[in-house]
């Protein structure tokens, strides 16, 4: 808001009320969206102050218009030069619903970030990524936030290996995407209709048991997969960073919504996260306080699903 109000505000100091008036209305505007699933889109959005100052791990919050729910989405891809974002949504209920109904040429609302601690390893020191070795692990729409991960640790000279799973065939992202920028990418599905036929976890094992050795390792999915990639993984004393997506409603470290245990203290995964020491997180709280509204959430979505299919 402060930054659409500085942007407004300068070009008013010019005199050119209709070009103001263009901003407010063009801000955020979707200028690309495609599917990758039937229930997962991908848009490129203008947002050049969030391009500008995005770094790997961080997040927004997006509301679709002015009386939506704010959500956050991590920033999946971002160009300064361009001056846009890219984010990823999956459709899990009533705003990642209207968000992926909205179409290219029309503007969210407003647009809060980039939010969130980056990840650690933006903040080394130039040349000290070159020749780490990092196992990434993504599960279904998870996989997506990994990708600026793995594009500027592949810029800072590391080895990369990417494992993406998924339920099924149709559902896995980003693999195309992936191989750009990763040394080696395993896909797995839990049915095998395509890659290995297995869980990520089993071919992450089968990696290391077969010799690989690895610096650190990253896992982003659902909280489940990444309570068993430390299990797993723990077993082979790599350290772990998991990124944690519980419920937010401010992102600032203000309403307490997102708070979780790491370690055995209480932290907010917004400010101080949302990426966390892997073997330290209390997984089966988090699981459970994201479930927290889910008899509201399902009313909500059933109300947004006639009202969309009302207008159509
Ligand atoms: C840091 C972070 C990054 C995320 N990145 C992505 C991403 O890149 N792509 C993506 O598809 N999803 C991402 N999510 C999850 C996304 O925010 C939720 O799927 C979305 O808020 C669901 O809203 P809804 O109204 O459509 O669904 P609802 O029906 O309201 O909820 C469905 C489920 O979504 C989760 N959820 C609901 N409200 C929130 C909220 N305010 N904050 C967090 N989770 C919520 C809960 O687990 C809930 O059970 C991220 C979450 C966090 C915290
Ligand atoms: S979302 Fe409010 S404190 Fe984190």
């Amino acid at each position: 808001m402060f930054i659409l109000v500085l942007r407004f505000a300068n070009v008013c100091k010019n005199a050119n009320f209709a070009a103001a008036f263009q901003i407010l209305i063009n801000m955020f505007k979707i200028i690309r969206k495609t599917y990758l699933t039937p229930s997962v889109c991908l848009m490129e959005v203008e947002a050049p102050r969030i391009a500008m100052a995005a770094k790997p791990g961080q997040f927004l919050i997006i509301r679709a218009n002015e009386r939506g729910e704010r959500i956050p989405l991590t920033i999946c891809d971002y160009d300064a030069v361009k001056g846009t974002v890219t984010i990823v949504t999956q459709i899990v209920g009533a705003s990642s619903r209207i968000i992926c109904n909205m179409g290219t040429g029309e503007s969210f609302s407003d647009m809060a970030g980039p939010l969130g601690r980056p990840s650690d390893f933006t903040l080394l020191p130039d040349g000290a990524l070159k020749g780490k070795r990092y196992l990434f692990i993504g599960g279904g729409v998870g996989t997506a936030p990994i990708f600026p991960q793995v594009k500027y640790l592949s810029g800072q000279g590391a080895l990369c290996d990417v494992i993406i799973g998924a339920r099924n065939s149709s559902l896995l992202i980003f693999t195309e995407e992936m191989k750009s920028v990763a040394d080696n990418v395993f896909v797995c599905t839990d049915d095998g209709s395509a890659g290995e036929k297995g869980v990520v976890t089993k071919v992450a094992e089968r990696l290391l048991d077969g010799g690989k050795h690895y610096d650190h390792a990253v896992s982003i999915g659902p909280m489940i997969m990444m309570k068993f990639c430390s299990l797993s993984l723990k077993k082979y004393n790599i350290p772990l960073t998991v990124s944690l997506n519980s419920i937010m409603v401010d992102g600032t470290g203000m309403c307490g919504a997102c708070r979780v245990t790491v370690g055995g203290k209480t932290r907010f995964a917004c400010s101080e996260g949302p990426e966390f020491n892997g073997y330290e997180v209390n997984y089966d709280e988090a699981m459970r306080r994201q479930k927290l509204y889910r008899n509201q959430e399902i009313e909500a979505d059933e109300r947004c699903r006639s009202k969309l299919e009302g207008k159509q």
